[in-house]
C-alpha cells in the first residue's frame, strides 16, 4: 500500500510508488527552477510564459519531444500531456496498446511508463513540466506526477468532468480532486508548492466568460480551502479582444475577492480553442493575436496552439514554430498595440457583476461541494455544449456583432434583470426570426475564424490571380462568403 497523505490510490499503483519521504526528498533537491517561480518571474516582467502541449506514446519519444521542443523553441514551461485511457484510469489498456503501438496513444502514459521514466523526463530538460489531462479522478496520476517531481498539475472537480465524462458525478469528482488539494496543502506546508491549474477552457466552444470564470472561481475556493497556495486560472480566448483582456484582468480582482490573501493566482490564457484555420497563414495569425491578447490581459502564461491544429495533434516542428509565434507577440515587438479601455472597463464592470450573480449563492451555502453539486443539477449553474448528464447545457451563448460572447438563452442562470437586459442589448437579436436560423447562426459563431479566414483567402486569390481570364476581384469576393 501507499504511506501517500491524504491520497486514496488502486493498490496496483500504490505498489509501484517510492516512499513518501524519498518523493519529498527528490522534489526538494531538484535543481530545477519550480513552475510557481517561473510563473512568478513571468508575472513579474509583465510578459507571459509560453508553454505548448506535447505528449506521445512512447517514452524515447516523447524524450525526443521535449528536448526538440526546448532546443528550437525554449518555452517558459512544458508538458506531459496524457493519453485517453491514463486520464480514465484504463491502465491495463494503456499498458496494451503502448505494448502493441505506442503512436496509438494521443498522449503520454505516465502511470504506465511509472515515476522513474518519469524523472528521467524531468531532468532531460531545464523547464519545468506541467502534466495536463481531463480525469475526473487524477489520485494515480497526481501520486506517479509528484514521484516523477513535476508540481504543476491541471484540472479541477468541475472543469476536467462534465467538459470531458459523459456521466461521473460531481460528487465523485469533486471529491477525487480534494484530495489532490488536500495534499497540494500539506506539500505547502512543508515548502514545496504545487502549482495547481484550473481549466477554465470547459468545452471550448462559445463559453461565455462568466461561466468560466464562476468555475474557476468555485474550484479555487474549494482548493484554497483545501490548503493549495498556488492557482493558475486558464482562460480561453473568446477572440474579441475587449471582452478577453477584460476577463484576463479580472482574475486577480476576483481572486482578491473570493479567495484567501495567502493564494498566489496566475492568470493564463488558452489560445484560442474553437475550431481553428486550416491555412497555415491565418492560422499564425491567430497563434500572434492569442500572444498579443495574453499579454495584454496580464497573463503569465499563454497555452500555445499551432498551424496544425485543424488537422489534429501537431508534430514537433509545428509547435516549435507556434511557441515561437505566440513568444513573438510576447516580446516588445508589439508593444506599441492598445486596446479601447474604455470598453475593457465596461466589460469588466458586466462580467464581474454575471459572475458574482453566479458565485455568490453558491459561496453563501455552507458546504461548498455540495452547493456546487445541487447548483448544476437545477441549472443555477450551467456549462454549455456538456456532454455530460450532470449538466443540463440549457445555457445558449452567441457572439454579438462585435463578436463578443453573449447568453443569448441563460438558461436557468441566476442573473440580475440588469445583467438579462444587457446580454439582449448587445444581441440586439431579432428573436423571431433568428428562431428560424438558431442552429445556423450558432454554427456560424462557432466557426467565427473560419469566415476570416475565407475572406482572406478571397482576397488573396484576387491579389494572386489579377485579371478577367481568371477570377475578377468580383468573383473571388463573392465566392468567399461568409456563411
Ligand atoms: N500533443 C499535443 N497537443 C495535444 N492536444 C491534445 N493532445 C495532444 C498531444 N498529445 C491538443 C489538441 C488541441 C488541444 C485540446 O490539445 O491539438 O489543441
Amino acid at each position: 500500500m501507499s504511506d501517500l497523505p491524504e491520497l486514496d490510490v488502486e493498490p496496483r499503483v500504490a505498489a509501484m510508488l517510492p516512499p513518501w519521504t524519498e518523493t519529498m526528498q527528490y522534489i526538494r533537491k531538484s535543481p530545477k527552477r519550480a513552475p510557481v517561480e517561473v510563473l512568478r518571474a513571468a508575472a513579474a516582467r509583465g510578459r507571459p510564459v509560453v508553454q505548448p502541449r506535447c505528449g506521445v506514446g512512447g517514452h524515447d519519444e516523447m524524450r525526443t519531444l521535449l528536448t526538440t521542443l526546448e532546443r528550437s523553441a525554449r518555452p517558459g514551461i512544458l508538458t506531459i500531456t496524457i493519453d485517453s485511457f491514463t486520464r480514465l484510469k484504463q491502465f491495463r489498456t494503456a499498458a496494451q496498446t503502448l505494448q502493441r503501438e505506442p503512436a496509438d496513444l494521443n498522449g503520454y502514459p505516465l502511470v504506465t511508463h511509472g515515476w522513474r521514466r518519469g524523472r528521467e523526463l524531468n531532468e532531460s530538460v531545464d523547464a519545468p513540466i506541467e502534466v495536463r489531462h481531463g480525469s475526473p479522478d487524477p489520485r494515480e496520476l497526481f501520486a506517479v506526477s509528484l514521484a516523477s517531481g513535476f508540481t504543476s498539475f491541471e484540472g479541477g472537480g468541475i472543469d476536467y468532468n462534465l467538459p470531458y465524462s459523459k456521466d461521473v458525478s460531481l460528487t465523485r469528482s469533486l471529491a477525487a480532486w480534494a484530495q489532490v488539494d488536500r495534499l497540494c496543502g500539506l506539500l505547502a506546508e512543508e515548502g514545496v508548492i504545487v502549482d495547481r491549474e484550473l481549466f477554465g477552457t470547459l468545452t471550448a466552444v462559445l463559453v461565455p466568460p462568466s461561466v468560466s470564470l464562476a468555475v474557476c472561481v468555485l474550484e479555487a475556493r474549494a482548493a484554497s480551502l483545501a490548503g493549495v497556495r498556488c492557482l493558475s486560472i486558464a482562460y480561453p480566448q473568446g477572440g474579441e479582444v475587449h471582452q478577453d483582456i477584460a476577463a484576463l484582468r479580472s482574475i486577480p480582482v476576483l481572486a482578491r475577492r473570493y479567495l484567501p490573501e495567502n493564494v498566489e493566482i496566475f492568470p493564463v490564457l488558452h489560445e484560442f480553442m474553437g475550431v481553428f484555420p486550416a491555412d497555415p497563414d491565418v492560422a499564425d495569425a491567430l497563434i500572434l493575436y492569442g500572444g498579443l491578447t495574453a499579454r495584454l490581459g496580464g497573463a503569465a502564461k499563454v497555452i500555445n496552439k499551432t498551424n496544425q491544429e485543424a488537422r489534429g495533434i501537431p508534430d514537433a516542428q509545428a509547435n516549435v514554430a507556434g511557441i515561437r509565434t505566440a513568444a513573438l507577440a510576447c516580446t516588445d515587438l508589439l508593444d506599441f498595440v492598445r486596446v479601447d479601455e474604455a470598453t475593457v472597463e465596461e466589460e469588466t464592470y458586466w462580467l464581474q457583476r454575471e459572475v458574482a450573480e453566479l458565485v455568490e449563492p453558491v459561496l453563501a451555502a455552507p458546504d461548498l461541494a455540495a452547493a456546487i453539486v445541487d447548483a448544476f443539477a437545477d441549472g443555477r449553474l450551467d456549462i454549455p455544449f456538456s456532454a455530460s448528464v450532470h449538466a443540463r447545457s440549457e445555457v445558449i451563448p452567441k457572439r454579438d456583432a462585435t463578436g463578443a460572447i453573449r447568453y443569448l438563452n441563460p438558461g436557468r442562470l441566476p442573473f440580475s434583470r440588469p445583467t438579462l437586459r444587457r446580454n439582449e442589448q448587445c444581441l440586439r437579436v431579432d428573436r423571431a426570426s433568428l428562431s428560424r436560423r438558431l442552429i445556423d447562426e450558432i454554427r456560424s459563431d462557432i466557426n467565427f475564424f473560419l469566415h476570416a479566414e475565407r475572406r482572406f483567402q478571397a482576397d488573396r486569390a484576387t491579389v494572386e490571380c489579377p485579371g478577367p481570364a481568371t477570377a475578377g476581384p468580383g468573383a473571388a469576393a463573392s465566392s468567399g462568403g461568409v456563411r
